[in-house]
């Protein structure tokens, strides 16, 4: 039996959160593609899941984190249980505390009747708290009890109850820095990190793009009863180079669009009116070494991109007049266009300038 309760308002995801098998596509492989630091999270995954102790998944938005907190209660002693997914920031605050522990008959007004809470409903299973930065520091405590002895008690009620809960919580947001401005409790911080798994952007595991488009294109192809065919080497290409801010989420409703609409352009447009509008914001982890030659390097390249395309923009794609406009030769700029995955020709560029401006939906 895998029974899930999910609340808040959830991302409408193709595979309910869980890849599903196709064909020459095992869940495991797709999920977990072939990068070093993937693989790694993958041991440690398998290792942590049937222990029965609480896990913190982070990462940015889009990675997988719900994908992961899920095969995490597949795996665990008490996957027959149930799987309560609570959605922190999708519910309102003032109605997250009787959500979450539930309350007795007449504990405010409205309270007809007693009711149970997300963290009863998930005795013997998994609580997943997603985003769990958006706590209060009033909830915070209440889960810092739940966590400490198995107990919390419903609003209203007079004596607290026991449950057995395995907690997974995920974050998009850096939880020290929320410690330091007073809005996160370490004590619960180190509580729910007894153990914690990084799940990297997708632009740090470029090697699985490939994959991961031939992945979705199949699924969409057998889902939406299309035929939309292979990526050309060259899409490929600038598939690879893109920097991927939503990550998985992103790439998965590009291919969604392709498979739908057809045509490569759509790719190609979409990728250089995203580009056009994103800032170059590196992440920089304080853990390890930076490099600042990396960084400088990338910057000058995301700010050539830049510069090219506002050039070529306001002489009417002319490429003779850009070269001219920006000093350098005509091959040079040909080569730059290429690399910078910008539009070649005409017809590209025609999409390009209906696209540019309008905002891009994520999904
Ligand atoms: N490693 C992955 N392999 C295949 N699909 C993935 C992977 N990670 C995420 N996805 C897909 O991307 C979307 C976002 O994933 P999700 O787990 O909701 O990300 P997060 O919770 O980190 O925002 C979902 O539709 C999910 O199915
Ligand atoms: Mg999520």
């Amino acid at each position: 039996m895998f029974v899930e309760v999910t609340v808040g308002i959830e991302p409408v995801t193709p595979f309910n959160g869980l890849v599903q098998s196709l064909g020459e596509f095992p869940p495991e492989a797709v999920v977990f593609g072939s990068s070093d630091a993937m693989q790694t999270l993958r041991a440690r995954m398998n290792k942590v899941a049937s222990a029965n102790v609480p896990v913190l998944i982070h990462g940015e938005s889009g990675t997988g984190k719900d994908i992961i907190a899920r095969m995490i209660h597949a795996l665990s002693p008490w996957k027959t249980g149930p799987f309560v997914k609570v959605n922190c920031p999708a519910i309102p605050a003032t109605l997250l505390e009787s959500e979450l522990f539930g309350y007795e008959k007449g504990a405010f007004t409205g309270a007809y009747g007693s009711k149970p809470g997300r963290v009863e409903l998930a005795h013997r299973g998994s609580l997943f708290l997603d985003e769990i930065s958006e706590l209060d520091l009033a909830l915070q405590s209440k889960l810092l009890q739940l966590l400490q002895d198995g107990q919390f008690c419903r609003i209203g009620a007079q004596e607290d109850k026991k449950v057995e809960v395995r907690v997974v919580c995920a974050t998009n947001r850096q939880l020290e820095t929320e410690i330091e401005n007073g809005t996160f409790r370490q004590d619960l911080f180190y509580r729910i990190n007894v153990v914690s798994l990084h799940l990297p952007p997708l632009r740090e595991r470029r090697g699985d793009i490939g994959s991961l488009v031939s992945y979705f294109l199949e699924y969409y192809n057998q889902k939406y009863n299309c035929r939309a065919r292979a990526l050309s080497p060259e899409v490929m290409g600038r598939l690879e180079k893109y920097h991927w801010p939503g990550n998985i989420r992103e790439l998965e409703n590009l291919m969604k669009r392709y498979v739908i609409l057809g045509g490569e352009d759509v790719i190609t447009t979409e990728l250089v009116a995203r580009n056009g509008q994103e800032f170059f914001n590196p992440e920089i982890s304080l853990d390890g070494p930076i490099s600042l030659k990396k960084l400088t390097r990338q910057a000058t390249r995301e700010l050539e991109r830049k510069v090219i395309l506002k050039v070529l923009q306001a002489h009417h794609w002319n490429r003779k007049q850009a070269a001219r406009a920006l000093s350098i030769s005509y091959r040079a700029l040909l080569y730059k266009i290429r690399d910078a995955g910008l539009p070649p020709n005409r017809a590209s560029r025609r999409s390009t300038e209906e696209t540019a401006g309008k905002s891009v939906a994520a999904g």
